[in-house]
């Protein structure tokens, strides 16, 4: 049994081959935190490690003779004012305008499995014995209400799941205006603290820094994820790096407005906390009422940022994403918006579906401008039918003759937004997030539509239900291209408005959800002006994000790489775009803008009627090729080599499970004259197994020892001369 109650010294032991975490009930009868780590071999007691004191200026948790003190106890899921003065975890306020509570141990529950917690999207098991649960019920007697705090340990993995459910079981009505999904206290400080962070187009850039006294946090109140970033963090030891060291991973599964935070307090105790953003939260919990955070995964390495990643990667990729696309190879698509824009015709389309056909790409996409009068961005946003006067016979007639080609056929839909200049804004201007008599904040021309209110979300359902009723479509990009400003509902009550910007996520879900049960072998691609709600929440409905806006090869290294921390190959739209790139301008060529898009749910958007006779059979090898290794490539372990974030080249590889074949890349950035040798090591092989890879045109014999210990040497100076700046080379290596 991975969860043991201890009753004697009334201790919590959840562990696995990997992991322990320890909690206990401290003499207060609230909970205390005694270890996360590497696992300890089980004992009664662990209660050496309670540490805490009354020093100087500290207030005592009970009557003498008690000496408890929570100034620096490490806590489970502590609150602010009876002496603790670091942030906690939750804040709920009281009719009499009281913030304090006293929640103390009551109960608890170990079971086989894991729950869902619905109306959250979480990660789930699928077989006996995968995971073992632990709810720990505690009570607050004054306000009649209880919080439960759920636990899941994997059997096989190093993965602790957690959240929070508040149940009101009084008469009172409470505000709660914080509720964190977990609070973790470290004993100590001795720690790096890693966050994928950027901006539009640059999104999930790996940020390191030391942490000191005080608060470091990423966080977004922008009512989506956000490109800024992401809601991940690491905490490594000083010194871990890729393959070496202990990391401790902490991903929220959630897509709005977010809190990770971590306090060094006076004494050098860490705590992290990590859930909605309390800025833009308030919860009214009535009589009989709960309330469920979002959940937290968990996951500790102690073999270095690779393993931790590898660890997401496989939980994410089979035990978040759901579904009839779960485990099926992706399509190649043709997305055509940037070979068109919002400026096509039905014919322009056809004409490139079949080019598209021709060179072997499987699914076609038509992104923005094909709906009410979308002509430009002002315009359309809210219409979800088709514009005539661009697509006669409607999406039901472009789809059927898309499929008739033998292609899938896809569609972009935004459908959170409205424009002002549309027929659903002007049936309904109240349905927009605004206060009322007040200027209302546009962006891209658009307005946020109210999902807090389930009609508007009803209303957005039947509209898309119609669509895909009467057309042929198997993939949706679904976009959402601004960020929430006044966020007011006129659905709501002056009290309720605290709830709004969680509600409206939970509409998004909700959405999804209904679409998803309709159609079940739907694909969604999630999209936010690119990368701006690439979470863990969206992958339980969307098993692909589009990256980034940022199509350029170059750039591209940076964002997957970032992304990779926390995300599997699987999830990562990624296409081979024009040159000159349409964001920065660069020439890349064509073999590395493929070699980087391959690490992906691979496409193109460009226009094919460019490409020359070359390049077209450059692109039809392309996809060939991808086509025999997407399936290695979506589903092996990957990982990270060289950072572009370290230094110039970058490189990676993808191993099978059975280690009998791999795909390995090096991408040099900028060459220079007269430099020296490289070895390029890779990692994860079998070293007793005999590989071959074609080096040079030639196919050679290397061990797995020779090609991780050794390394393939490659020739930059030949390389530069022969490729140019940002060339790359991909090795095929397969068991002899
Ligand atoms: C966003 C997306 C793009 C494209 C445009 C269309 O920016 O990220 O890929 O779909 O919208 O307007």
């Amino acid at each position: 049994m991975p969860i043991v109650f201890h009753s004697g010294s009334r201790e919590f032991h959840i562990f696995n081959k990997d992991v322990s975490y320890i909690i206990e009930i401290m003499e207060n009868n609230e909970l205390g935190h005694l270890y996360y780590g590497k696992r300890l071999k089980d004992r009664e007691s662990f209660s050496y490690l309670h540490q805490e004191e009354a020093r100087p200026l500290a207030a005592l948790a009970g009557n003498t003779p008690s000496k408890l003190c929570l100034q620096y106890a490490r806590q489970e899921y502590p609150s602010y004012g009876k002496g603790d003065y670091r942030y906690g975890a939750y804040i709920i306020e009281q009719p009499n305008g009281s913030k304090i509570t006293k929640f103390e141990y009551i109960s608890h529950k170990i079971y086989n499995g894991k729950k869902e917690i619905k109306p959250l999207p979480s990660t789930y098991v699928e077989q006996e014995g995968e995971a073992t649960s632990i709810e720990i019920v505690l009570f607050d007697k004054i306000i009649n209400t209880e919080f439960i705090l759920t636990y899941t340990v994997f059997e096989n993995r190093p993965v602790i799941t957690r959240n929070v459910k508040f149940v009101n079981k009084g008469n009172l009505s409470l505000i709660i205006q914080s509720a964190m999904s977990a609070c973790i206290d470290f004993p100590d400080r001795e720690f790096e603290m890693i966050h994928l962070s950027g901006a539009w187009a640059r999104e999930r850039h790996v940020k390191t820094r030391k942490i000191e006294q005080g608060i470091q946090s990423v966080y977004s109140m922008r009512g989506a994820s956000s490109a800024e970033h992401n809601p991940f963090i690491a905490m490594k030891r000083v010194g871990t790096i890729e393959d070496f060291g202990e990391v401790f991973g902490f991903s929220l599964v959630y897509s709005g407005s977010f809190l990770g935070q971590v306090e060094v307090c006076s004494h050098d105790t860490t705590r992290i906390i990590m859930g909605i953003h309390p800025n833009t939260f308030t919860w009214i919990l009535g009589e009989g009422q709960d309330f469920q955070t979002p959940e937290l995964v968990m996951v500790y390495s102690d073999c270095g940022l690779n393993k931790m990643s590898q660890t997401y990667h496989e939980l994410y990729r089979t035990r978040l994403v759901r579904g009839y696309w779960r485990d099926r190879e992706r399509p190649v698509l043709l997305n055509n918006w940037e070979a068109t824009y919002m400026d096509f015709t039905e014919d322009g389309i056809i004409q490139l579906a079949k080019k598209a056909k021709d060179i072997g790409v499987e699914l076609f996409v038509l992104d923005d401008g094909w709906f009410g009068t979308r002509d430009d961005d002002t315009q359309g946003l809210g219409d979800w039918y088709a514009n005539l006067n661009k697509l006669p016979d409607g999406i039901s007639g472009l789809s059927r003759k898309v499929e008739a080609l033998g292609l899938k056929f896809g569609l972009w839909i935004e459908p959170e937004m409205v424009n002002k200049n549309s027929e659903l804004y002007r049936a309904h201007p109240d349905w927009i997030l605004s206060t009322p008599d007040r200027f209302e904040s546009p962006s891209r021309y658009q307005h946020v539509l109210d999902y807090s209110r389930p009609e508007v979300v009803d209303a957005i359902f039947h509209m898309l239900d119609q669509l895909l009723s009467t057309s042929k479509i198997s993939y949706i990009k679904w976009d959402m291209n601004r960020y929430i400003t006044e966020c007011y509902s006129r659905g709501a009550s002056s009290l309720e408005q605290g709830m709004v910007m969680h509600k409206y996520i939970l509409g998004v879900y909700s959405l999804y959800a209904r679409l998803l049960d309709k159609y079940p072998e739907l694909l969604f691609e999630s999209c936010s002006s690119g990368g701006a709600r690439f979470d863990p929440g969206m992958l339980y409905y969307s098993p692909q994000v589009w990256c980034s806006d940022n199509t350029d090869a170059v750039e591209r290294l940076k964002i997957q790489y970032g992304t990779s921390m926390v995300y599997p190959v699987s999830t990562m739209g990624a296409h081979v775009s024009a040159i000159p790139n349409h964001q920065v301008n660069r020439i890349t060529p064509l073999k590395t803008r493929g070699n980087v898009a391959y690490f992906g749910a691979f496409g193109y958007e460009l226009d094919l009627n460019l490409l020359s006779d070359e390049e077209q059979k450059e692109v039809t090898e392309q996809i060939v090729q991808y086509k025999q290794y997407r399936k290695l490539i979506h589903q092996g372990t990957f990982y990270r080599i060289e950072s572009p974030f370290e230094q110039e080249d970058t490189a990676w590889i993808v191993v099978s499970e059975d280690k009998k074949e791999a795909i390995a890349v090096y991408f040099f950035n900028l060459h220079h004259a007269n430099v020296g040798w490289l070895c390029f090591k890779l990692k994860g092989l079998d070293s007793d197994k005999q590989y071959v890879l074609s080096l040079n045109d030639k196919e050679v014999s290397m061990s797995g020892s020779e090609l991780m210990y050794a390394g393939i040497p490659l020739d930059r100076n030949k390389e530069g001369k022969k490729y140019g700046d940002f060339s790359s080379l991909l090795f095929y290596i397969r068991e002899e």
